[in-house]
């Protein structure tokens, strides 16, 4: 339906009419008794009360957009002029004119933010070309250790050094730990690249953001909590979370986070396989030797780390099947996420 509605919004905005009685035709085909709003209206009784809040803010883009065009061209007819309508009638409604729209991927990395900043983690940032200590060493990936394997890395020569696209935004961790001491508690938001074939799950292009808390007494139990009510906040109330062990060089123990599948609630739907669990985020606790290789006394401070990818969270929860409409930028895309602000 909202399809639909985008479609007549365009029609309407590309009408121009010839004389009075084309506005007229205008006017009764959108706004009369039997006119496409009454219809849509009619339509819409069938929705459910969610949908219906969506459809409605869309059904009064519609509305102002054929009121506004209307309203326009009846003074211009009736003035025959622009400018004497316009000098006669100061507060009549300027012509319909429709504004862009953030990208997904920048909305839901907005409201990430917002989630954890209300529970005092602040952003950091890093460079997005990296050497090999801040994307791998620090985070003890030794040299030839299987793991560097897990993500394909495209390198750069940069003069003598051998440089990398960041395969992870795990990289700002190391920034952070040596730019300043405990407590830490932040996020980094920002893009990473992988040498990866593209197809609808994959990219060689994607965003990540990953999150840091040490101090003093730093545990596991904070971890989950944390996550939870991360979980919570960007999927519902009703959401719950599950941690299976994992393997990560830089956190032990590490684990991978899996929420109750937001489509079905759980009871088996295409998008969780059918198991009613779809993974998030990997996470875990800080390595004592990732503290240590950052000068952070490990017998004094613990932490907890995770990562998640933007892309894999916006598809989740606004059930887009293919990763590369992100990076397509089709307006016909883009626009559906208009109403959502942020
Ligand atoms: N860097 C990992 C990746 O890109 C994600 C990750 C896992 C980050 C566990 C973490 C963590 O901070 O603790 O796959």
């Amino acid at each position: 339906m909202l399809e639909k509605i985008n479609i007549y919004i365009e029609e309407i905005n590309a009408f121009v009419p010839a004389d009075a009685n084309q506005l007229e035709e205008f006017r009764i085909k959108f706004l009369g008794r039997k006119g496409i709003m009454g219809d849509l209206f009619e339509e819409m009784k069938t929705l459910t009360p969610e949908q219906k809040r969506e459809t409605g803010k869309w059904m009064n883009e519609l509305k102002n957009a054929a009121e506004g065009k209307v309203s326009h061209y009846k003074d211009l007819f009736e003035n025959n002029s622009a400018e004497a309508s316009a000098h006669s009638d100061l507060s009549r409604p300027s012509q319909y004119f429709s504004l862009g729209a953030r990208h997904p991927i920048s909305i839901v990395r907005n409201l990430i933010i917002r989630i954890f900043s209300d529970i005092g983690f602040v952003i950091s940032e890093g460079p997005e070309i990296e050497d090999d200590w801040h994307n791998f060493g620090a985070l003890n990936f030794p040299p030839d250790h299987p793991a560097r394997d897990m993500q394909d890395t495209f390198f750069i020569e940069k003069g003598e050094k051998e440089m990398a696209l960041r395969t992870h935004t795990s990289s700002v961790q190391v920034r952070v730990m040596e730019n300043s001491r405990p407590p830490i508690r932040t996020i980094s938001p920002g893009r990473v690249y992988r040498n990866e074939a593209i197809s609808a799950r994959a990219h060689c292009i994607f965003h990540q953001v990953e999150g840091l808390y040490i101090d003093k007494d730093v545990s596991f139990a904070d971890l989950k909590q944390t996550l939870l009510y991360f979980a919570r906040e960007l999927f519902g109330a009703e959401t719950k979370i599950r941690l299976r062990p994992s393997y990560f060089p830089f956190t032990e123990p590490s684990a991978e986070m899996d929420i109750s599948c937001n489509i079905c609630g759980g009871s088996g739907c295409n998008i969780c396989k059918h198991s009613g669990w779809v993974e998030i985020l990997g996470c875990g606790m800080v390595d004592p030797q990732v503290l240590e290789n950052n000068h952070i006394n490990s017998k004094e401070f613990t932490g907890f780390a995770f990562g998640m990818g933007i892309e894999r969270i916006t598809m989740l929860k606004y059930q887009v099947n293919d990763l590369r409409v992100f990076f397509e930028n089709d307006v016909r895309f883009l626009e559906q996420f208009k109403s959502l602000g942020l």
